[in-house]
């Protein structure tokens, strides 16, 4: 008889047939594998590999350990994570940017299967394909425990990958195009790290409202993917005055908007190169926080500030399905195009987030489970 089993480990042979607990959805043929089942049986509890940080660091912090995972409450799912998406705000969690009691499984973004559902839970079922990207964090793992509330279906017109590329990014961007600052035809914005997860994402949704968009990015590379990703201009901030080009590009009058995720090293030129009533949305800090900006600095072209979070957006379940809606309905139309430039095992979460901090790296960064 052949049974499924998602929670199967290697384990040396030999092997006697008594080392095989299967629960009752395993599968296992014992002559030929070498695999155990890891559900969890009255005594002894589910446990899956996880990245887990105990102390604050580099890279090197994220070690690959066993850990339990338990059985879904009221409320809760569990999900088997088939991709799950790299973010910079991970990268901000691991140093102790953003504070998280220690140990913590990072991650705030993955695609997977529904293994179990909380008791009484309705509305969700076994084999569900389900999104998240937002709290909790613990996304960096085999399977998660996730509240209900936070997950949506996914498509079935868009694969896991896909997904799992999109569903933080793209939600972040569908929160600063359309309800941060509204882009209209006409508008002029400027985007920085425009070859980024983010940022590739951000000028292609631009582009398709209408506005002119201005792309930075560090080189020639990343240039070209800017380019295509709709960048009608674009600026290598690491060898020209990001204020003196989009001077030039505008004949002087300045940009709309600027989307501002790199902070420290570009939120000077962000603010020169805004138009008059512009707006400078900072939303993030890759290279540094910015200094701190005073009224003195806003006042002498009426500029507007915001330093947006898409969790603020996207908290409420209708807020979450009208966000989570309009990025796949965008990827199925064909207005977002999606970049999955670097994927890695999840056990090698460090070389990701090296690569990440490095700016090795384009486009989307996935992990993908081992099993
Ligand atoms: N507020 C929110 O709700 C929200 C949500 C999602 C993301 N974010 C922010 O959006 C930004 C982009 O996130 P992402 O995951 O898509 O990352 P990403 O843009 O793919 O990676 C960061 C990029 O920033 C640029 N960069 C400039 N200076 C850097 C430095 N000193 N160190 C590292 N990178 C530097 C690099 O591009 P170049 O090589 O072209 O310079 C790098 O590739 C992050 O700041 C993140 O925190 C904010």
């Amino acid at each position: 008889m052949m049974m499924t089993c998602s929670h199967l480990t290697r384990l040396p042979l030999p092997l006697p047939l008594s080392s095989f607990s299967p629960c009752a959805t395993s599968t296992f043929k014992p002559a030929a594998t070498r695999l155990r089942c890891r559900c969890s049986t009255a005594d002894t509890p589910a446990m899956v590999k996880a990245i887990r940080v105990h102390e604050l660091g580099g890279p090197e912090a994220m070690r690959w350990e066993e850990v339990e995972v338990g059985e879904p409450k009221d409320g809760e799912i569990r999900v088997k994570n088939t991709a799950i998406g790299v973010n910079f705000i991970d990268v901000y969690f691991r140093k102790g940017v953003y504070p998280a009691p220690l140990p913590f499984t990072p991650g705030m973004e993955a695609v997977g299967v529904v293994t179990a559902v909380g008791p009484g839970l309705t509305g969700r079922k076994v084999g569900d394909v389900v999104a998240y990207a937002g709290k909790p964090m613990g996304s960096y793992a085999e399977e998660q425990i996730l509240p209900a509330n936070v997950a949506v279906p996914v498509p079935s017109s868009i694969d896991h990958k896909t997904a799992a590329a999109i569903m933080l990014k793209g939600m972040t961007v569908h929160v600063l195009v359309r309800r941060v600052f509204k882009v209209e035809a006409g508008h002029t914005v400027l985007v920085h790290a425009a070859a980024g997860g983010v940022g590739s994402l951000l000028c292609q949704w631009a582009n398709a409202l209408g506005a002119t968009v201005i792309g930075t990015v560090s080189n020639e590379e990343k240039a070209a993917h800017a380019t295509q990703d709709g960048c009608h201009h674009v600026i290598m901030y690491t060898k020209e005055d990001v204020a003196t080009r989009v001077k030039e590009i505008t004949e002087g009058k300045g940009v709309n908007v600027v989307y501002d995720s790199v902070g420290k090293d570009t939120y000077k030129a962000s603010l020169q190169s805004l138009a008059p009533q512009g707006c400078l949305v900072s939303f993030g800090q890759s290279s540094g926080s910015p200094d701190p900006i005073s009224m003195g600095d806003l006042a002498p072209k009426s500029l507007f500030l915001t330093r947006p979070s898409m969790l603020h957006y996207t908290g409420t379940r209708d807020e979450l399905l009208q966000s989570a809606g309009e990025v796949f309905a965008n990827v199925a139309s064909g207005v977002l195009r999606i970049r999955v430039n670097h994927t890695y095992p999840l056990h090698e979460a460090s070389r990701a987030h090296a690569d990440l901090e490095a700016r090795k790296t384009s486009g989307s960064i996935l992990l993908i489970p081992d099993n």
